[in-house]
């Protein structure tokens, strides 16, 4: 079976995202959609154009859609969508300052998805990425493991480069966590964190690691205050990446991802940043880890802040 992905908004995000999946090599064809006309097509035309390059035979189709949902055929059968349409933050805005314009946005892509590729595993990036997500689930009616968020994966990731650019050691023998909220209520797990398979809190003061967890917290918006216009889209779109070919890979791979959360943790009915196994069904499960109990409480916290919110978007 020909293995495809779609990638809906071609902007920073959706367009790295895009040549990312391709350059991986294992799909047969990357969708890009945009509704700016001709937007995707170009990039596409451009990405084909580095295939003998760069030596992958990844095809990039590029569509423009409408939100009426024209364009949307060439997405049709798609095995994995990520979904990336929407605005990303200025400088001194919250990403739940997002929420009205993207919810609008991301109900028409979601319901267009379910028409086009009815047993795709949706991964959605558009913020505010907790409640984005569970939106995309209510708009195409998927089995909640079928729906998840990537935002885990990136805040692990800037977690990670802060411990080993502190430390000055390399980022591939630094291994850190982050659960709960892409937001306020982050949860960055210290005492799952290590170097060279030493604890954390062997290597660096408590002072040092508050420091890191809070950098973690305000990453994102520590970029969107340099870019000035436009938000992270390099290590965003790797994250995303990585989930879409755990997912086509039916890899198993255990991932920290944005997860609808059923009794783990003493934790129910909500979408939550946890470790989950990730196969060609989504998530397969929630992979519950030994916290202390600070975090747990951290993690609770966070999913009593994301669960009014997530309610709300049902009628956006
Ligand atoms: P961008 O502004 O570069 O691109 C957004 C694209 O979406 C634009 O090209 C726009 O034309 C397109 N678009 C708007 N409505 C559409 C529709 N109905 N169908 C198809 N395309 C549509 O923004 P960027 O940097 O790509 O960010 C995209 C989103 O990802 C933002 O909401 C941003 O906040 C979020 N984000 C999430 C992260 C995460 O960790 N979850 C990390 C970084 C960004
Ligand atoms: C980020 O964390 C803005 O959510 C985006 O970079």
């Amino acid at each position: 079976m020909a293995k495809k992905v779609t990638v809906v908004g071609a902007g920073f995000y959706g367009s790295t995202t895009a040549l990312r999946l391709a350059e991986y090599n294992i799909f047969d064809e990357v969708v890009l959609t945009d509704i700016v006309e001709g937007k995707p097509e170009g990039l596409a035309l451009d990405m084909n154009q580095s295939r003998s390059i760069e030596g992958f035979e990844t095809k990039i189709t590029g569509a423009t859609t409408t939100a009426e949902g024209a364009g949307y055929e060439k997405t049709a059968n798609s095995d994995v969508v990520v979904i990336t349409a929407g605005l990303p933050r200025k400088p001194g805005m919250s990403r739940m300052d997002l929420i009205g314009v993207n919810a609008g946005i991301v109900r028409g892509v979601a319901e267009n998805i379910a028409r086009h590729s009815p047993n795709a595993v949706i991964i959605v990036v558009s913020n505010p990425l907790d409640e984005m997500t569970a939106l995309a689930q209510i708009a195409t009616n998927f089995p909640k493991n079928r729906v998840m968020g990537q935002a885990g994966m990136l805040d692990t990731a800037r977690f990670t480069n802060f411990v080993a650019e502190k430390l000055g050691v390399e980022v591939g023998t630094v291994k850190t966590l982050t659960l709960g909220s892409h937001g306020d209520t982050m949860v960055p797990v210290p005492s799952r964190c290590t170097v060279g398979g030493v604890p954390l809190s062997d290597k660096l003061s408590q002072a040092d690691i508050d420091e890191l967890v809070d950098r973690t917290r305000n990453g994102g918006a520590e970029v969107v205050a340099l870019l000035k216009t436009g938000s992270a889209y390099y290590a965003p779109s790797a994250a995303a990446a990585r989930m879409a070919k755990a997912v086509i890979e039916d890899s198993g791979a255990v991932m920290p991802v944005c997860a609808w959360v059923d009794g783990e943790y003493g934790i129910s009915g909500v979408y939550l940043g946890v470790e989950a196994e990730i196969g060609k069904s989504g998530v397969r499960k929630v992979v519950e880890t030994k916290l202390t109990d600070a975090e747990v409480a951290s993690l609770k916290e966070a999913a009593e802040a994301v669960r009014t919110k997530q309610a709300d978007v049902k009628d956006m």
